[in-house]
């Protein structure tokens, strides 16, 4: 791509913030990963999560406009990319997403006109290479074609880069209940050019092109949806933002994969140094380079959380899952035997000083923690792992469920595997596990 001037991540995400502080934005603090105070999410999971009161009318923000990045975690509830981090080369468990929010102030006209804007003039990405996509309306939920994002859009790009989404991309929700209303979201085209020639970028748009991503959605906020299901018109209409901060710097830096820019790289790097290993992404799916990414993204996921101890239950127990993968990752695909992850938390600390100073400051006892936990967890890897390769062993002949729940129960209880671990396990030996019969042994210790 020619748009390079190379910045470097910080100052990718200093450009976001400037820009929308010229456009009268409050800049604010990200809130906490794990939320307290809200009954319906365990983690933040979106920008918006802290000014859902604001959305729904309960209470009045004293800026109509803000803007922030904010930590998030998608990794429990109905934003969950857990599985696919590491295998693949943009989805994470912790990420950074950069926002920008009216509450009743600003609706499509400026948000649609200023993300256009921040994208081809201040980062001067290629026109060329973006698509927008709008709700095309759904008669189910009784919801039109969002004919207003259609014409704002027209004013900057050309009708055929202007794609109908349905309800499942285009039209957003929170979780279960909560504020929530059409989107438009905007596309980066980023493979080179004999490819694009070759096949035409609109066809690859929503298909898990790992070179044609989502980088900007813009929801514009005008529902609550209730429990019953039914979608309740609020009182005012608001705009939500949220750009994936590591795949714009990918992007920027003309990267094919997050794992290659400035956010990771210091981490990867540190990696290499204590494993003795190379990481060679050229190599999409080997496992000493998905063990790579795997731990430069879980350490950030595990030292962001804000002090959250690993532990049996709720938040703390998504922690432990998502550490214990980690280990799992460098134990067996990085020949590493040792606590490694909490020799990286130094690392992201500094990286993330001015950004997010709460983990600077408690650096230390998030590297004890983290360390602890890992010993703890290294203690019965090895054993378990056995375990697991007898039953692989003994399982390889059947042709249906092939790890039955109380052998899964086993493995969580005696050896502390979280059951995604078992499952990631047994399904690169194509086994599955008798998830059902999991959940009965479950209720039974219950
Ligand atoms: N809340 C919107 C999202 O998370 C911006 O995609």
């Amino acid at each position: 791509m020619k748009i390079m001037i190379k910045m470097t991540a910080s100052e990718i995400r200093q450009e976001f913030l400037d820009f929308f502080k010229s456009k009268a934005h409050e800049i604010v603090p990200s809130a906490p990963i794990v939320v307290k105070n809200d009954p319906t999410l365990m983690f933040t999971n979106a920008g918006m999560n802290q000014f859902k009161d604001y959305f729904l009318g309960n209470k009045k923000s004293p800026y109509p406009r803000v803007a922030d990045t904010q930590k998030c975690l998608r990794v429990s509830g109905k934003h969950n990319d857990l599985e696919e981090v590491g295998v693949d080369t943009y989805h994470h468990t912790m990420f950074e997403m950069l926002g920008n929010w009216s509450f009743g102030d600003y609706f499509k006209k400026e948000a649609i006109a200023w993300s256009w804007e921040l994208l081809t003039e201040v980062y001067k990405i290629d026109k060329e290479r973006l698509y927008v996509t709008i709700f095309e309306g759904d008669s189910r939920e009784g919801l039109p074609k969002d004919q207003e994002a259609y014409d704002e859009w027209k004013k900057f790009i050309s009708e055929d880069r202007i794609l109908p989404g349905n309800k499942k991309d285009n039209f957003w929700e929170m979780g279960d209940t909560g504020p929530c209303g059409p989107c438009t979201e905007i596309h980066v085209d980023c493979r080179d050019e004999h490819e694009r020639n070759s096949v035409d970028g609109r066809t690859l748009v929503n298909a898990d092109h790992p070179q044609v991503i989502e980088i900007w959605n813009n929801v514009f906020i005008q529902f609550n949806r209730k429990k019953d299901g039914s979608l309740e018109q609020l009182p005012a209409k608001h705009v939500d933002t949220g750009m994936g901060f590591e795949r714009l710097v990918r992007v920027l830096q003309g990267k094919t994969s997050n794992y290659d820019t400035d956010v990771f790289s210091g981490t990867i790097a540190a990696t290499e140094k204590i494993t003795g290993k190379k990481y060679d992404a050229s190599i999409g799916d080997d496992k000493q380079a998905i063990a790579f990414r795997v731990i430069a993204d879980h350490i950030r996921a595990i030292s962001f959380t804000d002090g959250q101890l690993p532990s049996n239950t709720g938040a703390g127990y998504v922690i432990r899952r998502i550490l214990r993968r980690a280990v799992r990752y460098y134990y067996s695909y990085l020949d590493y035997k040792q606590p490694l992850l909490h020799q990286l938390v130094p690392e992201i600390a500094l990286q993330f000083k001015y950004v997010f100073p709460e983990l600077y400051q408690q650096a230390e006892f998030v590297n004890r923690v983290v360390r602890e936990e890992e010993e703890s967890f290294l203690r019965t890897l090895d054993k378990g792992l056995k375990r697991i390769e007898d039953l692989v062993g003994d399982n390889k002949a059947a042709s249906t469920v092939n790890i039955s729940g109380r052998d899964v129960f086993e493995l969580y209880d005696t050896y502390g595997f979280p059951v995604d671990l078992t499952r990631l396990i047994a399904t690169e030996n194509n086994l599955v596990i008798d998830e059902a019969g999991f959940e009965a042994e479950m209720k039974k210790q219950k």
